[in-house]
């Protein structure tokens, strides 16, 4: 297996609460991979340390081989490590289009090149970016909303544009933190729709959902993640036939 992302043994706490406590797993290039778990588990926290909010006070993180631990979100962005979060962030005055265009700026040298280049570079610089807002918002059925503010997007939609933001990037990897959660089914099997979509152009995705038929469906492998570390991995069939992966849950919801 050639992987993407590997973790080893990461650590991460709060206030001397040890949040992530060993965590160990890869990530295979070109996977779906699916990771459950109880709430509070460190799912969300896993993704913080990964994606360079938190800083992990154990352990390694390697990104396509190179060795990412402490490196900062940009740097991670640039080398192709995108995440989505659980509820869309962003500007929410700005418009569908002028939020896809805002991330693509932030790439590589992008205000670098501008100031070098002059204007006329930045303009064929924009117009590139303003074709690829356009693309992505057309694969995410956002076209017909471009010029909306995303405040006065559905929730649905505003889930549609925090995807269209990490994609804007060009990410190799996205994890993404719960995208169909809250969201009609209708749309839900949308979104679901668009991730095979990008995970059959070879885009390798960590998906992080509470519904296990979308898991099912989709995801293989499966991690569960259990009390800040990696419990099991496997099919779905496989993790939840596992007593441990049973007991997790059930010990939860007393
Ligand atoms: N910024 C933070 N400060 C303190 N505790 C945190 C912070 N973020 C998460 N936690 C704690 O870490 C644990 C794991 O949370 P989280 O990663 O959100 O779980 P999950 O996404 O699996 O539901 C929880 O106990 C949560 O309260
Ligand atoms: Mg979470």
């Amino acid at each position: 297996m050639t992987a993407t992302l590997a973790l080893e043994d990461l650590r991460l706490g709060f206030y001397g609460v040890e949040v992530l406590r060993g965590v160990s797993l890869q990530i295979a290039a070109g996977s779906l991979t699916g990771l459950i778990g109880p709430n509070g588990a460190g799912k969300s926290t896993l993704f913080n340390a990964v994606t360079g909010l938190y800083r992990p006070t154990g352990g390694s993180i390697r990104f396509d081989g190179a060795d990412v631990t402490g490196a900062t979100p940009d740097r991670l962005v640039r080398a192709g490590l995108v995440r989505t979060f659980q509820l869309a962030r962003g500007f929410p005055k700005l418009s569908v289009f002028q939020h896809l265009m805002l991330y693509g700026r932030s790439q590589p040298g992008e205000g670098l090149v501008a100031g070098i280049l002059g204007s006329r570079a930045a303009r064929e610089r924009e117009e590139v970016l303003g074709e690829r807002a356009l693309a992505i918002a057309r694969r995410l059925r956002l076209d017909h909303v471009l010029d909306n503010p995303v405040v006065a997007l559905s929730g649905g939609q505003k889930k549609l544009v925090e995807i269209g933001r990490a994609l804007m990037t060009e990410p190799r990897l996205i994890l993404l933190d719960e995208p169909m959660a809250g969201v009609n089914p209708t749309l839900a099997e949308e979104i679901a729709g668009h991730l095979m979509g990008l995970h059959a152009d070879g885009i390798t995705i960590c998906l992080i959902e509470h519904d296990m038929g979308l898991i099912r469906r989709l995801c293989d492998p499966v991690i569960v993640l259990a009390e800040g570390r990696r419990l099991v991995q496997g099919s779905f069939e496989e993790v939840v036939a596992d007593g441990r992966v049973q007991e997790a849950y059930l010990g939860r919801r007393q």
